[in-house]
């Protein structure tokens, strides 16, 4: 089962000794939920009203891109719009500063990417089942493919509510690998061209990205899988935060509102140890390179 380990760091940008940020890399690069029970992101007076209105267009999220100052999945106009960008500038600006510090050992290699404020209840949220984050899944991005990229998301809770975040973390990435493996099907000849070229895939889907696409899906589909893996209930209450590579670890969001989240990308071949990685345990598996 993955683990929780928590560290005491209440700062976004905390001095820490050379040996803890190797235990933080090590505990994330094993499998665990690197939880941050102190580290709360404050909100700024104005942006408490956010939490009232509804800002959401069609999607589940709002996501905005920190290099372009890019705000989508909302429909709020004018200065609403306004404060809702500078809060996620802010909370992008703040996971910057606290992954350089936290995790300086991976020396800029880390980039950041999409930065996502979830502001709907999960509890009763109607859902297609490939986009129900209530199902036990390991994560990939479906028009963006990684190749040799991992997914690290840094998560804080902000509800004014005060009501918990609660996650289930599932099994290990190679058990939940070994239990799929003989049902993946490899890709049509030809697809990951297509697929670009009709502009579904910004870039051409590796092998790799294919295969953990088949396991988010075959995951979320299977109801005996969701009944019958063990999981650990796992709750992050509001003021906390919490850092994960979300796609080695099996998780579900089960109830909980009002989360801001920041995703970064990190190559394979930047990990302390890169056997780690789902690329690599799937390419053991299958024996051969996928990406
Ligand atoms: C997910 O990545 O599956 C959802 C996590 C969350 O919104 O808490
Ligand atoms: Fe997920």
């Amino acid at each position: 089962m993955s683990h929780v380990v928590n560290f005491a760091v209440s700062d976004w940008a905390p001095r820490l000794d050379a040996e803890t940020q190797a235990s933080i890399i090590d505990a994330l690069e094993s499998g665990d939920v690197v939880f941050l029970p102190q580290l709360e992101f404050v909100l700024e007076e104005k942006e408490r009203t956010l939490f009232q209105s509804a800002l959401l267009g069609r999607s589940k999220n709002i996501s905005f891109l920190p290099a372009k100052g890019e705000l989508k999945g909302t429909d709020s106009i004018g200065s609403e719009r306004h404060v809702l960008q500078a809060m996620m500038a802010r909370f992008a600006r703040a996971t910057a500063d606290l992954t350089s510090h936290l995790l300086g050992l991976y020396a800029g290699e880390l980039k950041q990417a999409r930065t996502s404020f979830r502001p709907v209840e999960i509890v009763g949220r109607q859902t297609s089942w490939r986009k129900d984050d209530s199902r036990l899944h390991v994560d990939n991005f479906p028009s963006s493919p990684c190749g040799t990229q991992r997914i690290l998301r840094v998560f804080s809770n902000v509800d004014p509510g005060n009501h918990p975040r609660h996650w289930r973390v599932g099994e290990p990435f190679e058990s939940v690998a070994r239990h799929y493996l003989k049902t993946l099907k490899a890709p049509l000849p030809g697809s990951s061209r297509v697929l670009q070229t009709l502009g579904i895939t910004k870039t051409r889907r590796s092998e790799y990205d294919h295969y953990m696409l088949q396991l988010h899906d075959r995951m979320k589909a299977d109801t005996a899988y969701q009944q019958r893996a063990g999981y650990t209930d796992v709750s992050f209450p509001s003021g906390s935060s919490w850092m994960v590579f979300t796609d080695h670890v099996s998780h579900a969001a089960m109830a909980g509102q009002f989360a801001l989240e920041q995703t970064f990308m990190l190559p394979v071949d930047a990990m302390h140890t890169p056997s780690q990685a789902p690329l690599r345990i799937l390419e053991g598996l299958m024996q051969r390179r996928l990406a």
